[in-house]
């Protein structure tokens, strides 16, 4: 047992076990993790529920229909598998993991945001930034295929892994910068970049179909970074929508955010 697991198990035996649960939040972490059971299919379904009331409030943004197919991939996909063994009892906590090599897996609500704003609907999609492969297999429960690409090679190794080991099947994982990886044009009914930069990188839309479905944060910095979906049109015009602010990590490779660059909104 790991030195978090034997912390919790003390702080949850002493607990008292008729407080009530505190609200799944930002600034509630440290309680809402005692208070909860060990067990990780509660943790899930608690969070799931926060997330729906969340995403509630971007219907004018997102469709309803899309935002339930969400929630259903995303209960099913067993996020702690995701993360080191020896922090996975933080694996539903409001927030970002961290998972090695300065990367983190996203926060929970910011996967759910990608994932309905991509809806894929049984299309092909090209995840991008696999870091933990937990993006990845939300998306697997979606469509038909997952190409998730990392450019950390030792992230897109233990992420192939973990997602083989899960029987995601029809994910394949790549290493490489997917602003130069030489997709085959327009093969993508979605794409999902999980890392920000001040422009879609024009391999990414060349690599879409058309009437697809990209989802991005840009933003000239970091602070500035809004998650936008892009919309290919079939008659070849593309238009946008800014779904919420989000402070991603940056976009490494040759499509990287350049000091002084404007955003292409
Ligand atoms: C927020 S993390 C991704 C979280 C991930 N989707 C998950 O579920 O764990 C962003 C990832 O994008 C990767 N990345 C950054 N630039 C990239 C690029 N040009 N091509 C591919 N991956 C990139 C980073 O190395 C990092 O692992």
């Amino acid at each position: 047992m790991g030195y978090l697991q034997q912390t919790l198990a003390l702080l949850r035996k002493d607990r008292c076990q008729s407080e009530a649960v505190p609200e799944w939040a930002e600034n509630n972490r440290d309680a809402w993790l005692i208070a909860m059971p060990d067990d990780f299919m509660i943790q899930r379904e608690a969070m799931i529920a926060a997330l729906r009331l969340r995403l509630a409030t971007m219907t004018d943004r997102l469709d309803e229909a899309a935002i339930h197919r969400a929630m259903t991939a995303m209960a099913t996909v067993a996020r702690e598998q995701f993360v080191c063994p020896l922090v996975d009892d933080l694996a539903y906590l409001p927030g970002p993991v961290d998972i090695g090599q300065d990367q983190i897996m996203s926060h929970p609500e910011l996967v759910a945001v990608l994932a309905a704003a991509a809806d894929p609907c049984g299309g092909a999609v090209l995840d991008v930034g696999t870091g933990s492969g937990y993006q990845a297999a939300v998306l697997s429960c979606m469509a038909s295929t997952v190409t998730s690409i990392e450019i950390i090679a030792p992230l897109a190794r233990l992420a192939a892994a973990r997602l083989a080991r899960g029987g995601y099947d029809t994910v394949s994982v790549l290493a490489g910068d997917a602003a130069t990886t030489p997709f085959a044009a327009e093969s993508f009914d979605a794409i999902v970049v999980a890392a920000g930069a001040a422009e879609v990188p024009c391999e990414l839309m060349a690599a879409l179909k058309p009437g697809g479905r990209l989802v991005m944060p840009i933003g000239a910095t970091h602070d500035q970074e809004m998650l936008v979906l892009v919309r290919k049109h079939k008659d070849g015009s593309v238009s946008q929508t800014r779904l919420r602010p989000a402070r991603f990590v940056p976009l490494t490779g040759a499509g990287a955010r350049k000091i002084g660059t404007e955003p292409a909104l």
